[in-house]
């Protein structure tokens, strides 16, 4: 995968519209769809922590590096680290200067970056603990977080196995595999957990370094008050973000 052509944002219904129609296909054809969610990422990143250009940002769960390349087109120093060669290589040659390791064994040095995006990783690891302490530790002091996932509850929180996993992460795999037999991808258990908004937030809140500036939906922001009402959080969010600023 070459760098990130230019992008043409649409904005208001359209991007929502543009963002469902192209998530539709992903299965088949996941490059639009990533690229533009990395270019809308990467936008509210700038506007939120930049200017970005210069800044060292450790991408974790890079996959393929669709974020990694819009970060570098901003001017960003990234290092682009995953625990899988297969993902790395999903869209050909992995990006460029990528680290094979674990995010929550990190192989930086403490207080060495500025930024830290993870992008719908920990629901594909099996406890979210070690990563935030990574997190916290790399982070320079004044440093900035982007965690976003999917959590389980949410319509696409079993993957594959949706809407099984309403019926809880033991017996909704249980079921689904009976039936359906194991999923493709992401089976529960082996790349695939539970990972809840409210336990995730209290695990952020037990770091006193960190102060959490937003909690949010990912694809509908202006509905963040929602993330207030546990319960309902869990169902209707779809991708939680949690942006956190490591204190001085
Ligand atoms: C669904 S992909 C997300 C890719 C990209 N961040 C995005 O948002 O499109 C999840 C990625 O996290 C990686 N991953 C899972 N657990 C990891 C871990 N403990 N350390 C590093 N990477 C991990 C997987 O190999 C995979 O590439």
């Amino acid at each position: 995968m070459s760098a990130t052509a230019a992008v043409d944002l649409p904005r208001g219904p359209a991007k929502f519209r543009t963002l469902w129609r192209l998530f539709r296909g992903e299965r088949t054809d996941p490059e639009p769809f990533y690229r533009l969610l990395a270019a809308y990422a990467v936008e509210d990143l700038d506007a939120h922590h930049g200017p970005l250009a210069g800044q060292t940002i450790a991408d974790l769960g890079c996959g393929p590096g669709y974020y990694t390349y819009a970060f570098r087109d901003r001017g960003a120093h990234v290092i682009p680290i995953d625990n899988s060669t297969d993902e790395l290589e999903l869209g050909g040659a992995p990006p460029e200067g990528y680290v094979l390791g674990d995010a929550g064994d990190l192989p930086l040095p403490d207080g060495s970056v500025d930024g830290i995006f993870c992008s719908n990783m920990l629901e594909h690891t099996p406890s979210a603990a070690p990563i935030l302490d990574e997190i916290d530790r790399v982070l320079k002091p004044g440093g900035w977080a982007y965690v976003s996932w999917t959590n389980w509850y949410s319509p696409w929180g079993g993957h594959l196995m949706a809407p099984y996993h309403y019926l809880g992460p033991k017996l909704g795999p249980k079921l689904y595999e009976k039936r359906h037999g194991k999923p493709e991808k992401h089976a529960y258990g082996e790349t695939l957990w539970a990972c809840h908004i409210g336990a995730t937030l209290r695990l952020v809140r037990s770091h006193p370094t960190f102060e959490i500036t937003s909690v949010e939906p990912r694809y509908w922001p202006w509905a963040k008050f929602i993330m207030k009402v546990p319960g309902l959080r869990e169902l209707i969010a779809w991708n939680c973000v949690i942006r956190i600023r490591k204190r001085h």
